[in-house]
């Protein structure tokens, strides 16, 4: 579990399925994904997230408000199980209900969850990555460090030649490089 000045992160219970399937089948949320989820579709990826936790001891975090305990989404680490050119990997990524957007809520998660990777489980390097037009979470991307790799743009492995979302940006950011970051944080 972690816990942030608004946020607690914490495992997966059978009561978020009801408000995860919710946000799957939002629109707004699912505008870059291939298609929102029916609820039995949400229902099973909060099975293959609580089966990544067991595999990997990381995962996705149920993402709750701290001082109502409301269900909002999932921040949290993956690791992807298609291959490209940068896999294996370890991804970091987010999905938060629409009415919680632009709060910083994405941002201040995924600082807290980068630090459990690279303080915690040592991780080497952090990838993270998205259409294009995916702007608010490119910017999380570069908020929390992970930089632009523009001559890694790749088409994703799981989409059709041609898909309208098939091209991805690719970010990364290394343990040291996050050191360092943070070092000259301290020193400002
Ligand atoms: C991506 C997502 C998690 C961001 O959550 P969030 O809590 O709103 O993120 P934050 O508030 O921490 O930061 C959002 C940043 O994007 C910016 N932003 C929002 N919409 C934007 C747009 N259309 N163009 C440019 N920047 C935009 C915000 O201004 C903010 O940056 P700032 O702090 O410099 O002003 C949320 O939008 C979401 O769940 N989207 C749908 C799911 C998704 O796309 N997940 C990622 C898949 S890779």
């Amino acid at each position: 579990m972690i816990t942030t000045s608004r946020l607690v992160l914490r495992e997966w219970k059978d009561s978020d399925r009801e408000p995860f399937a919710l946000l799957n089948a939002d629109v707004r949320v699912m505008e870059f994904m291939p298609k929102a989820l029916t609820p039995e579709e949400s229902t099973a990826w909060v099975e293959r997230i609580r089966a990544h936790w067991r595999t990997h001891g990381f995962g996705l975090y149920a993402t709750v408000m701290r001082h109502d305990h409301k269900f909002i989404g999932f921040i949290g680490l993956s690791v992807p199980t298609f291959e490209s050119t940068f896999t294996p990997c370890v991804e970091i990524g987010w999905r938060l209900a629409a009415e919680y957007w632009n709060r910083g809520l994405a941002t201040e998660g995924a600082e807290a969850v980068l630090r459990h990777a690279f303080a915690t489980l040592n991780l080497d390097e952090v990838v993270s990555f998205t259409v294009p037009a995916n702007r608010s979470s490119r910017r999380v991307m570069e908020k929390i460090g992970l930089v632009y790799q523009p001559s890694e743009d790749f088409n994703h492995p799981r989409l059709p030649a041609g898909h309208p979302l098939q091209r991805h940006v690719l970010y990364r950011l290394r343990r040291s490089d996050w050191r360092s970051k943070s070092r000259d944080e301290f020193s400002k």
